[in-house]
């Protein structure tokens, strides 16, 4: 396993993620403990971009509980009608959201965070196992182009974790 980072230092946003996913997914490729998975997913998308909260909720008996994340002190527990979180699980889809402050129901676990990505990991089956959350202290900090990339991370857990489905 790679004990380091490498991104060329600068990077576009793309390129950067170009550079990212691989490691990712060497990262994960030989460790099948989901949350060992998770919590280096979110160290190697913090250290690559600086995000201020980087992390996941997983889904518990229909509600989104606190997952391996890097950054600020979080909500531990989101209802599904609640929050950009549970907006996206409801939806299973991701949700981009330029500013928070114009985001019905928006949760702010931290009043820093001002823009905010999430995607959903939906199964096989159709159920959502979780969500990835990144969040940024600046607004319009997002752009579709990490919209593709963290649902290509996503993916990769997918691939990784969520693609047997019982028989
Ligand atoms: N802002 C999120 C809640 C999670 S924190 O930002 C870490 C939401 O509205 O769902």
């Amino acid at each position: 396993m790679a004990e380091e980072l490498i991104i060329s230092r600068g990077a576009s946003r793309k390129q950067a993620y170009e550079e990212l996913l691989p490691q990712i997914q060497s990262v994960i490729a030989d460790e099948s403990d989901l949350i060992a998975n998770l919590a280096n997913i979110a160290a190697m998308l913090r250290e690559a971009f600086g995000f201020f909260w980087v992390g996941f909720y997983r889904m518990k008996e229909s509600e989104l509980v606190l997952g391996p994340f890097q950054g600020p002190l979080a909500c531990t527990r989101i209802a599904l009608d609640r929050g950009v979180c549970g907006a996206a699980a409801t939806r299973k889809a991701p949700i981009l959201v330029p500013d928070v402050d114009l985001f019905p129901g928006h949760i702010a676990c931290s009043s820093l965070s001002r823009s905010e990505v999430v995607v959903p990991l939906v199964d096989a089956n159709g159920d959502v196992q979780m969500v990835l959350d990144v969040d940024s202290e600046f607004v319009s900090h997002f752009s579709d182009t990490d919209v593709t990339y963290l649902g290509k991370i996503v993916d990769l857990l997918k691939i990784q974790h969520f693609t047997l489905t019982a028989n």
